[in-house]
């Protein structure tokens, strides 16, 4: 069998075609910054699908981390990696063309973010820049405000906690949120993320999330622990 060119491997999407589900997502927000390459290759030995990299600007939310330039490093490192990038900034529509340039594979922007924006025309733009397109929902948003984008998205990211640090505790009211999703949209991924590690998966997964994000649980133990908290997520 031919071996697969390097090129067609970088691009292959989990999101729009999943070889297996559900997918995890270690968050390289809690990751050692001092060695965040290795990081990340570890987390994908470890059984990773895919890297979820936060980007947030002080303002959406208040705390600072990662961007443009560190992505554009991680995937020259990395070119095999997909990044799920996740927008936790004011103005996200000015960042579509700059994260495809650094090599994001996915964007996902906050449907509290795009209030007056036109959100159809800006994931045809993500899209046509050929990345996948989701929205977020913030832990204190009814997740009825997204209802009429839902159809429009490759993802939806339901949040179990407020965006902005790793670490807090995972709120079971995000389960609810999940049904409803998977109600309305019935093959779209649903990813969840904030405070979910192997203890949260099974009701997350029963309630039809398929993309389980985490930072904590997957970054904050030994990188030869990491391969069995992403088999125990996966289930
Ligand atoms: C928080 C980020 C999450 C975070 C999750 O705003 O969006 O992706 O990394 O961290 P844990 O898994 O530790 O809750
Ligand atoms: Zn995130």
């Amino acid at each position: 069998m031919p071996t697969q060119a390097p090129s067609e491997k970088a691009t292959k999407n989990p999101i729009t075609h999943p070889e297996r589900l559900p997918l995890v997502a270690p968050s390289i927000l809690a990751a050692n910054y001092a060695n965040l390459g290795e990081e990340c290759r570890s987390a994908l030995d470890a059984g990773g699908d895919l890297l979820h990299y936060d980007v947030m600007d002080g303002h959406f939310v208040p705390n600072l981390a990662l961007g443009v330039d560190m992505l554009a490093s991680l995937k020259a490192d990395l070119p095999e990696a997909f990044f799920d990038v996740h927008l936790m900034i004011e103005r996200p529509d000015l960042f579509a063309e700059p994260f495809a340039k650094a090599g994001a594979g996915h964007l996902t922007f906050h449907i509290e973010a795009l209030d007056g924006k036109d959100a159809r025309a800006l994931f045809d733009k993500v899209r046509s820049l050929g990345m996948s397109v989701g929205i977020a929902i913030d832990g204190p948003t009814p997740i009825e405000r997204a209802d009429a984008l839902l159809p429009h998205v490759d993802l939806v990211l339901v949040m179990a906690i407020r965006a902005g640090f790793a670490g807090q505790a995972f709120d079971p009211t995000a389960l609810d949120k999940i049904r409803h999703v998977r109600h309305l949209v019935p093959e779209t991924r649903i990813e969840v993320d904030g405070g979910v590690g192997p203890k949260q998966a099974p009701p997350l997964l029963e309630a039809g999330a398929d993309v389980l994000a985490a930072a904590s649980a997957v970054f904050k133990v030994s990188p030869n622990e990491r391969a069995s908290v992403i088999s125990q997520m996966r289930g």
